[in-house]
């Protein structure tokens, strides 16, 4: 779907999680929403704050799994994604914190994959996600899903690839200080979300949107596997538009 502006297809995007939201409620069930960070999801998660404040929009029966953190990475640092989480959304909201899971860029080497394969286990305890929102990165990365990611990989720990880290340098004040790695769920884990909502704006992201939706399914571009996605949407402004 293609808006005129990032503004527009954000409000749409949170009108899609509200009704999901409000559906699940009436249902009796929780709703499970896979959340993303960076700067494409925050008109999202600024209209969902106002529907909280204005319109009583409730998120006493959410349950939220974000998709990556940087590694190593301090909770209270800058650039720390439950940093992110906590300053758009989760302070603003009458979610209950032991329905957050972020990936916790504060363990030892040895002890992440067993955590992992926990992360992994805790979104199937909750019935899945019911809906999994995703940026894209300028190699074609969901999550932290950098080229080469395979169609069935899980969460883990990644080696960062250099655009990425280039990309972030200005959040860190300089590239050398970027991590070098991340935890991220795998392309195979957002696969598994039962809808998938994927945004792109600005003109820096038509190149690989259209090499996503319309290129070779391939693990060079992990965002073309949401091609064979039976319930994905992209929502994309008319500058990330300009090549399909
Ligand atoms: C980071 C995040 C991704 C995000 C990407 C794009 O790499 N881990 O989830 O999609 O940045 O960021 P932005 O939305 O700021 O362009």
């Amino acid at each position: 779907r293609v808006f005129r502006h990032a503004t527009q297809a954000s409000l749409a995007v949170a009108q899609q999680i509200a009704a999901l939201i409000r559906t699940r409620e009436g249902e009796g069930r929780p709703c499970v929403l896979g959340l993303a960070t960076g700067s494409t999801p925050v008109g999202v998660y600024n209209a969902l704050v106002r529907m909280h404040q204005e319109e009583g929009l409730s998120f006493r029966n959410v349950i939220t799994f974000n998709l990556d953190e940087y590694y190593p990475m301090q909770p209270h640092e800058l650039q720390s994604y439950v940093r992110f989480m906590h300053e758009h959304l989760f302070d603003h909201v009458d979610i209950d914190p032991a329905n957050i899971h972020i990936p916790d860029g504060t363990l030892v080497d040895t002890d992440v994959d067993d955590y992992c394969r926990r992360y992994e286990q805790a979104i199937q305890q909750c019935g899945g996600i019911d809906l999994q929102l995703l940026g894209i990165g300028r190699t074609g990365h969901i999550g932290f899903n950098e080229p080469g990611s395979g169609r069935n990989s899980r969460t883990r720990l990644i080696t960062l690839d250099r655009i990425t880290r280039r990309d972030a340098a200005s959040d860190f004040f300089g590239d050398d200080n970027v991590p070098r790695r991340a935890i991220t769920m795998g392309v195979g884990t957002i696969l598994d979300a039962h809808q998938v909502v994927i945004m792109a704006f600005g003109e820096g992201k038509a190149r690989i949107t259209a090499e996503a939706i319309e290129g070779e399914i391939t693990s060079s571009v992990a965002a073309s596997f949401l091609q064979k996605h039976p319930n994905s949407q992209f929502f994309i402004d008319e500058a990330a538009a300009e090549h399909l």
